[in-house]
């Protein structure tokens, strides 16, 4: 298994390119990846970098990562001054995507305020990287009094939501072809 670190500036790239790697998107043009970076990579490294953990290998370069925003009304505040604009940007498509995962999120962030997102690159995945990431990322809120996780899964990622159900996230709601899915610890 790789060990655990907090997320360092220099992760920056690393970060991009397994978000790229492990995305299910299409990442085909430029425009693709820009997409998957602003909406759901720079955000956390850049305005909340304390709520990211890396796994790394032995020359210390992220193979994985777990990202959190800590409080959904935060989020949602700077992604729509700061991200949301370039994403519009990119075309219509990008626009509605984006606002249809920041909808389903919302529906549920009175309730569960923090959420997030974690990958692992593929030859790192099974050995137990994403359930240490995962247990890293709630000890740390856990010492901040937060308790409680959101997330959400395309329905079709059986693997990662068998992961998310052994690491205690119950399945709360299906929702426009995604799962939301609810840890409180
Ligand atoms: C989903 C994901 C984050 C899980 O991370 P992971 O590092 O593979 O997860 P773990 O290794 O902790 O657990 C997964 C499996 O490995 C097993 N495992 C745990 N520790 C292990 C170890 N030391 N050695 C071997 N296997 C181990 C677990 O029991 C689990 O088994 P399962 O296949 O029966 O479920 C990762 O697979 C991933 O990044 N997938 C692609 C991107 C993605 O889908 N992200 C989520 C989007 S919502």
């Amino acid at each position: 298994m790789s060990s655990i670190r907090k997320y360092e500036s220099k992760d920056k790239e690393n970060l991009r390119k397994i978000c790229i790697e492990t995305s299910g998107l299409s990442t085909e043009t430029e425009k693709d990846r820009e997409f998957l970076y602003l909406m759901y990579n720079d955000y956390y490294s850049e305005i909340e970098p304390e709520n990211v953990f890396v796994a790394v290998n032995d020359n210390d370069e992220a193979v994985g990562y777990i990202l959190c925003a800590e409080d959904f009304d935060k989020y949602l505040a700077v992604f729509k001054k700061s991200y949301l604009p370039g994403i519009k940007k990119l075309g219509f498509r990008y626009y509605t995507m984006a606002i249809g995962e920041i909808g389903v999120h919302r529906l549920f962030s009175k309730k569960y305020k923090a959420h997030l997102h974690i990958d692992i690159l593929s030859e790192c995945q099974g050995k137990g990287t994403g359930t240490a990431l995962m247990n890293e990322l709630k000890a740390h809120l856990k010492n901040k009094g937060i308790n409680s996780l959101m997330l959400s899964c395309g329905m079709g990622n059986k693997k990662a939501i068998n992961f998310y159900k052994k690491n205690n996230f119950k399945l709360h709601r299906n929702i426009m072809g995604s799962c939301i899915m609810i840890s409180e610890f």
